[in-house]
């Protein structure tokens, strides 16, 4: 079914008992409606070396297994998401500045150590006005206080610190019921 056409159909006179039902038993996927929104899943620096960092403080799961997991959740979710990781600040930069140009409504980011440093990456997400989940893997309140001060919290949707891997897991059904429901900031 082309994009068209499903708009369309969900134009049709509302009828409450067809709403029901395809609230019940169709999600996109098995519809095959297009893709609802496109999410990008972007982490920062020694985020690639997950698994094998510091597994006491960010456990064993790798990033692929991390955003190999995401990407099944979110289409399971109806949305589309691409998955970024540099150690540069400039590439991450560049990541943000395409969201426009690349069609992404949300962003879920784990800036890792630039989240206490990195004004710049901020001002990128100022720029795109793009609403974002920060998420951190360890608990940064719990730690070193050099990490306590984030200049990401205060303009993020919402902040996931923690709870491992699943943070990224908890992150993506929020930013999806957002997106579903069309929740304002
Ligand atoms: C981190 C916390 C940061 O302080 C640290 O520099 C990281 C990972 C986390 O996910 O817990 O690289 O963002």
């Amino acid at each position: 079914m082309s994009t068209f056409e499903c708009v369309r159909r969900r134009s049709l006179p509302f009828h409450p008992k067809f709403w029901l039902l395809s609230r019940t038993f169709a999600t996109p996927q098995s519809q095959g409606f297009a893709a609802l929104s496109r999410i990008l899943l972007l982490n920062g620096p020694n985020l690639n070396l997950l698994g094998t960092r510091e597994p006491s403080v960010y456990g064993t799961a790798s990033l692929q297994d991390i955003e190999i997991g995401l990407i099944a959740l979110a289409r399971s979710l109806g949305h589309e998401l691409i998955a970024a990781q540099s150690n540069a600040e400039h590439e991450l930069i560049a990541r943000i500045q395409a969201t426009k140009r690349d069609a992404v409504a949300f962003v879920i980011i784990n800036p890792g150590a630039f989240t206490h440093t990195s004004i710049a990456l901020r001002d990128a997400l100022l720029a795109v006005e793009v609403p974002f989940i920060e998420v951190h893997l360890s608990n940064i309140f719990a730690r070193e206080t050099f990490r306590h001060h984030s200049y990401f919290s205060d303009i993020a949707v919402g902040c996931i610190f923690g709870l491992g891997s699943i943070g990224y897991e908890l992150a993506l059904q929020a930013a999806s019921a957002r997106l579903t429901h069309s929740i304002k900031r």
